[in-house]
């Protein structure tokens, strides 16, 4: 059992007494696919929009929960490249709403000492939003110990294109060989290079896929599942997450620990 001490700066959840959880590790990068605003919304008769405003609320108190656990990287896919298919009233009150919210809160999570990054494609994206998130970025550059990565017009696939296209340019340049192409060369390409592999993949409001999130930087994540919808899911359910990520055997590919499980071919 951990008794985790306030960080001054993060501010304490209202009424839920001391903070403390059992666990054996905490993941370093969690990543989380904020899902179902728009469910919750209707459940409460409110229009979509109402839903995406509620996320703001679950994302702070979220951010807060992940300092006091010790992870260290936090991604939060908030635009996907498919999300353009929505309706065009919808995609202008995300544009302008993520535009809002990251002016409002980047004073407030730069003394929470978080270092903002934005992962995501140019193209599509509203010029004052990559200003939003530029400016966010270059205002907390200097934070070290948490990072928040923005995935705002992002998608996995585009995000392995793009480094295919930058690594192809390279070859044409004369700078590389194709032969030399290796998994740390296409990792370096990536929108971030050194944001380190996921841990933990949390989706909330019960869908159970990926959705093109961090195709490259899931390989060997584990997934969770969590039926509350975003605007529902809080610091509290995030500690549940890492609870349950603690119990878990990660192998990758190699084998289970045990004589117990020999079989007949050793
Ligand atoms: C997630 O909630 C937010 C974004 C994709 C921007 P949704 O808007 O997908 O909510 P549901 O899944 O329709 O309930
Ligand atoms: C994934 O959710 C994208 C974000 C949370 C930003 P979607 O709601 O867009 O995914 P699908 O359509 O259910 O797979
Ligand atoms: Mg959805």
């Amino acid at each position: 059992m951990t008794t985790f001490v306030p960080k001054a700066a993060v501010p304490q959840p209202q009424g839920k007494g001391i903070i403390s959880f059992s666990h054996t590790n905490v993941p370093r990068h969690i990543a989380i696919i904020m899902d179902g605003n728009g469910r919750w919304a209707n459940a409460h008769g409110l229009p979509r929009s109402a839903g995406h405003q509620a996320g703001e609320t679950a994302l702070m108190d979220t951010i807060a929960g992940a300092i006091e656990a010790g992870v260290t990287h936090l991604s939060v896919y908030a635009f996907s490249t498919e999300n353009w298919k929505r309706s065009p009233s919808e995609v202008r009150f995300l544009m302008g709403y993520s535009r809002e919210v990251l002016r409002r809160r980047r004073d407030e999570l730069n003394k929470w000492g978080v270092r903002i990054r934005w992962s995501g494609r140019t193209p599509r994206l509203w010029r004052s939003v990559i200003k939003e998130l530029q400016e966010a970025e270059a205002l907390t550059r200097h934070n070290r110990e948490f990072t928040l990565v923005m995935c705002v017009n992002y998608g996995g696939r585009a995000e392995l294109a793009d480094a295919m296209e930058r690594i192809g340019e390279r070859i044409e340049a004369g700078e590389l060989k194709a032969k030399a192409i290796t998994e740390q060369t296409i990792a370096r390409h990536l929108y971030i290079p050194d944001l380190p592999e996921v841990d933990l993949l949390i989706r909330t409001s019960g869908e159970q896929r990926i959705s093109n999130f961090l195709l490259w930087q899931c390989a060997y994540s584990e997934l969770m599942y969590v039926p509350e919808p975003w605007p529902e899911f809080d610091r509290h359910t995030l500690w549940r997450c890492i609870e349950n990520y603690g119990a878990r055997d990660r192998r990758f590919g190699g084998a289970v620990d045990t004589v117990a499980t020999a079989t007949s071919d050793t």
